[in-house]
């Protein structure tokens, strides 16, 4: 039998604390107006001291859940794209697992770095279209404000914290509504480009225990415009679609003017592109889940509609989906 994976909610959570250009104008040698010029940012939320990515991702997964009217035991599987999680073990997936009652899943994290939930929702998707799972958890969750360095202007002023949940389920009736492509890649020769320590790196090495986002900010722009811009026509072609036939781009969220130069590059109308980046900064696997539910609960996806997701991040990891809207997708 042939399966189709349909998106049947979504959910997000955001942490209570917004952090402005102003509050970080006491922080370091920065100002409101470079910020919003050169990125589109002009606040993001920080969690809480008692919060961490899995109680982000949780709160996002429960709603999600609770849209969809799902019981956790009725779920196969809980994957979650963070590169910020609460320790190197367990995973946020298995937290997660556990805070929504998924007593019949299996659970994992897949770190790509901002590629993470895109990476996490192919996954998902080869889990459902093999048969092997007929309802899958994926959440993308960040605590980045953790692994910022908040001496470092060239940084800090970018990233903010938030979650964002998809409930993946099987359809064998007919693929109206489906995910109908993904392309993912990668080039780890631009390793240096984007990375944060941890606890494993090798003690004589440029990278250190201290986990703090250091960036190339220029290569990253660079490569980020042209790599989803090629990833994007990949996964339309794939799909077997034209740019044309796309009704929403819903691009990671890490610069406005990243952003605009892809929708240039696709020559696809700026009024088609979801854009949030300047209430949340670029909060790296949860952007795409949290602007993808922004835009269902805004009504601006309807059954049939063809959206388009790309993403790039630490890897250099990137990569791109088509999904056709499902008939029967919550928020
Ligand atoms: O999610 C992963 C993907 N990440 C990305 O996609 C990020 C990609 N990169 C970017 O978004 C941009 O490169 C940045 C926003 C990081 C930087 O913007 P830029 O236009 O590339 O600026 P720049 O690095 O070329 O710096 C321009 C100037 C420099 O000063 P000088 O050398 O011209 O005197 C910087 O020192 O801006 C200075 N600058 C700042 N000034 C005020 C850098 N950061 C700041 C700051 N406030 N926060």
């Amino acid at each position: 039998m042939t399966f189709f994976a349909k998106i049947a909610a979504t959910g997000a959570y955001l942490p209570e604390k917004v952090l402005t250009n102003f509050d970080l104008e006491q922080l370091v040698d920065t100002n409101d107006m470079w910020i919003r010029e050169r990125t589109g940012i002009h606040t993001r939320h920080i969690a809480a001291p008692s919060e961490s990515s899995s109680s982000l991702g949780i709160q996002a997964a429960i709603r999600t859940l609770d849209v969809a009217g799902v019981d956790g035991e009725e779920i196969d599987l809980v994957l979650v794209g963070t590169c910020t999680p609460d320790g190197m073990f367990p995973s946020v997936a298995s937290r997660i697992q556990n805070a929504v009652g998924a007593v019949n899943a299996g659970a994992f994290d897949v770190n790509a770095a901002c590629t993470g939930y895109l990476s996490a929702l192919s996954t998902a998707t080869q889990f459902i279209e093999n048969g092997s799972a007929k309802k899958v958890l994926v959440v993308g969750a960040e605590t980045l404000s953790r692994i910022v360095d908040w001496s470092d202007r060239t940084t800090c002023v970018l990233f903010g914290d938030g979650a964002g949940a998809t409930l993946l389920e099987a359809s064998s009736k007919k693929d109206f509504g489906s995910i109908r492509s993904y392309v993912l890649r990668s080039d780890g020769g631009q390793a240096d480009a984007l990375f944060a320590g941890g606890p494993g790196a090798p003690t004589e090495h440029p990278l250190t225990k201290e986990a703090h986002i250091m960036m190339d900010g220029r290569a990253v722009f660079r490569a980020a415009v042209e790599e989803m811009s090629k990833a994007s026509l990949t996964a339309i072609h794939n799909a077997g679609l034209s740019i044309d036939d796309i009704d929403l781009l819903v691009p990671h969220q890490a610069n406005e003017r990243i952003i605009r130069a892809l929708a240039r590059n696709l020559n696809f109308s700026m009024d088609k592109v979801f854009m949030n980046v300047e209430k949340y900064g670029n909060t790296s696997s949860a952007t795409i889940p949290i602007a993808l539910h922004e835009a269902n609960t805004e009504g601006l996806i309807k059954p049939g509609d063809y959206v388009l997701m790309t993403v790039i991040g630490g890897g250099l990891a990137w990569g791109a989906m088509v999904v056709q809207w499902s008939d029967y997708c919550a928020s």
